[in-house]
């Protein structure tokens, strides 16, 4: 595997390849991402990964320094798997040599409902660097996790309106055995919140019996998830149903009729704040 830093360099190695798949992380990697890694690999050759912890998609009072950067394990992880063909690590005075003052932003009705109400500047940051990674990878492909379920819809719907020659392949969410999603978020909590933390997929399932049951509507499930979830003292942002489609609210016709709905539920633990979802 070549670890690359710098764009030019990166251009040289991949010249003339039409086919390359590529995966964006920022990196502290586990299962999830190796296996987002495999996935791209049987839709593309060369494999392409970056790791890049993105400032701009952070907010002031959000983990950006305390973001877990482990570049040397990461490696050896990636080198292990035998999947990845480049690394591109860049510094952020490479990708962001000027201040980024040109952004990509996303419309009101997605990049501001859900993860975007509680994260204003999130779902800018992400389209920013992602369209950057992307001029610097020019893939054919492109893999992501739907355990970031919004994001994955927000890079879809980038690329289908800047007519992105790049196809959006959505990875199933990872997760550990007793049912806590896979992230690098998840080294920050205590014995005990770990204990806690499949709660939220154990709520998010919950949600699903219910949707299936057809007993009460949609906001009723949706008020008793969140009381549920306060019960056990977590701090919920949401626990949403919404269209799979669109991620708006399904009206009550809708609902009744079995339209394809997504569980979607963002709450902190101590510290630490976990995303999940689920589809229905
Ligand atoms: P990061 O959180 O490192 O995630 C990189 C990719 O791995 C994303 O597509 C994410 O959805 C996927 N992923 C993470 N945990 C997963 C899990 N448990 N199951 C399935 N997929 C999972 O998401 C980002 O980085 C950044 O926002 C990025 C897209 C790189 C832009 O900076």
């Amino acid at each position: 595997m070549k670890v690359v830093d710098n764009i030019q360099e990166l251009r040289d190695q991949l010249q003339g390849q039409l086919r390359v798949a590529f995966v964006p992380t920022m990196g502290n990697l586990h299962q999830a991402h190796l296996s987002l890694m495999k996935m791209a690999r049987q839709h593309g050759d060369p494999l392409v990964a970056s790791i890049f912890v993105n400032r701009l998609q952070f907010g002031p009072n959000e983990d950006f320094d305390r973001y877990p950067r482990t570049l040397l394990d990461d490696i050896a992880k990636m080198e292990q798997e035998r999947d990845v063909y480049v690394l591109f690590a860049p510094s952020e005075k490479e990708l962001y040599p000027e201040p980024q003052s040109f952004r990509v932003q996303p419309p009101d009705h997605l990049g501001r409902i859900l993860e975007g109400e509680f994260r204003p500047d999130f779902f800018e940051g992400v389209c920013t660097v992602v369209l950057k990674l992307f001029s610097c990878v020019q893939p054919k492909v492109a893999v992501f996790g739907k355990k970031d379920y919004q994001q994955l819809m927000v890079v879809r719907s980038m690329c289908r309106q800047f007519q992105l020659p790049v196809e959006i392949l959505a990875h199933e969410t990872v997760r550990e055995e007793d049912g806590l999603a896979m992230s690098s978020r998840n080294r920050f909590l205590s014995a005990e919140e770990r204990a806690e933390a499949p709660a939220l997929y154990q709520t998010l399932q919950r949600m699903q019996q219910q949707v299936r049951e057809q007993v009460l509507d949609a906001h009723q499930i949706e008020a008793q998830a969140c009381e549920h979830m306060r019960a056990r003292g977590w701090d919920v942002d949401y626990m949403a149903l919404r269209r799979q489609s669109d991620l708006l609210e399904p009206t009550a016709e809708q609902y009744a009729q079995g339209e394809p709905l997504v569980a979607l539920a963002a709450a902190r633990i101590g510290a630490t704040r976990l995303i999940d979802n689920l589809e229905i």
